[in-house]
């Protein structure tokens, strides 16, 4: 009895010191992990201060299958969430400097968007002493309108129209802006943000985020051989396009295009079509597509900056895009947006197309959490596929 005692004490003693000694090693490994730390950005002011300097990370799962570094520009870890807050910055900026707009005067940033280009003025707008008001149709997401709302924007809807209806939500835009500058009562000024035709939407990709990942390449003999975007105003890819093709004019700038969108066409053709106009199947004024922020069925100011620098146009469709943000979210835990969905499909295309050893860089524009009630609704549909699957199909 004695003896069964000290020998379950002793056992007892012994699992107690193994422990001591097992929580002393982790403990000893986080402080040299601590130590370990990676430069962090000084301190800074304002939410503002940022914008911009996004990480970049190597997609795991990719590498594995495609023999290619696939890496993304994390344009999601920007405060408001989107590469929308660099051109919303450098609208406000400009705008301020040739004395269009004033801050804590009351004055007005009127943008026509359904996407992250309103969400980022509206943060923008409160940090910088603005107001925001965004047009929009009024079948845009009910999150989307929740979060414009809950952010203090004006939000204005109106029915859902082509371009050309002066109805239409960036018409809406421009008209609402001039209505404040022409009114010799009203003493606030306005300007309308327009970012498919600003200049400075392309400029300051060019002057940032296409610097950024040549610096982030800085340590990479190779560089970048690939850059993979698509297009919304365009705004992104003509800035980095151009920024990587300078310094390297071998580099291939690829353009990932959503079913229902003419820009690939005229890319890969020199037509603005998409086979739906033919086939008078179109269901949405805009382009018929589950994909939100990018495609387009007219030529704009930013695209056309990007036409000389891209090399070709890669179509992505729904399908594609759904089973892409299922594989990536379940074998690398990156819950993306759906352009990066695109973005992504695109790059496994083209890794196959130019074979093992490429460098590629792509753009994760938003994160998946914006893309709940539409895009991720019906991703959750779809189990693990295979990339084989997900490629199979692509035109
Ligand atoms: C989610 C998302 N991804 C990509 C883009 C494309 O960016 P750009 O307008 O620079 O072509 C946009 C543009 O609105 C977007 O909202």
């Amino acid at each position: 009895m004695g003896l069964r005692s000290t020998l379950s004490t002793t056992a007892y003693v012994l699992s107690f010191l193994i422990l001591c000694n097992e929580v002393n090693k982790a403990y000893k490994k986080l402080s040299q992990q601590e130590k370990k730390l990676t430069p962090l950005p000084p301190k800074s002011r304002g939410i503002e201060s940022r914008i911009g300097n996004t990480p970049l990370i190597e997609i795991k799962s990719l590498l594995r299958k495609t023999g290619c570094k696939i890496y993304a520009k994390l344009e999601l870890s920007n405060p408001a969430g989107s590469s929308k807050d660099r051109v919303a910055l450098a609208i406000i900026r400009a705008a301020e400097t040739q004395g269009l707009i004033r801050p804590y005067h009351g004055d007005v940033i009127f943008e026509g968007t359904s996407g992250s280009t309103g969400i980022s003025f509206a943060v923008l707008c409160n940090a910088l002493g603005y107001t925001a008001h965004i047009c929009l149709p009024d079948d845009t997401s009910p999150e989307k309108l929740l979060l414009l709302e809950s952010l203090g924007a004006e939000v204005e809807k109106v029915k859902p129209a082509s371009i050309i209806d002066p109805n239409q939500y960036v018409n809406a835009a421009k008209r609402g802006a001039e209505a404040i500058n022409n009114d010799p009562n009203d003493p606030r000024r306005a300007i309308f943000a327009n970012q498919f035709e600003n200049d400075f939407n392309w400029r300051i990709h060019y002057t940032t985020t296409g610097p950024e990942i040549l610096k982030q390449f800085s340590d990479d003999e190779k560089g970048v051989d690939v850059f993979i975007s698509g297009s919304g105003t365009g705004g992104t890819i003509a800035g980095v396009g151009r920024a990587l093709k300078e310094y390297n004019e071998d580099t291939k700038i690829i353009l990932a295009d959503p079913q229902g969108s003419g820009l690939a066409n005229r890319i890969n053709y020199g037509v603005l079509y998409d086979s739906v106009e033919k086939e008078g199947t179109r269901r949405r004024h805009q382009v018929d597509t589950l994909v939100e922020g990018i495609g387009l069925n007219r030529l704009t100011w930013n695209f056309s900056k990007a036409i000389p620098y891209i090399d070709e146009a890669v179509k992505v469709t729904d399908e594609q895009a759904l089973k892409m943000a299922r594989y990536i979210c379940l074998n690398d835990g990156l819950f993306w947006g759906s352009s990066s969905a695109i973005n992504c499909v695109a790059a496994v295309q083209t890794a196959l197309k130019y074979g093992p050893g490429q460098t590629i860089v792509l753009v994760a524009c938003d994160s998946g959490e914006r893309h709940m009630s539409k895009f991720h609704a019906a991703a959750i549909k779809h189990g693990l596929c295979e990339l084989e699957d997900i490629i199979q199909g692509t035109d």
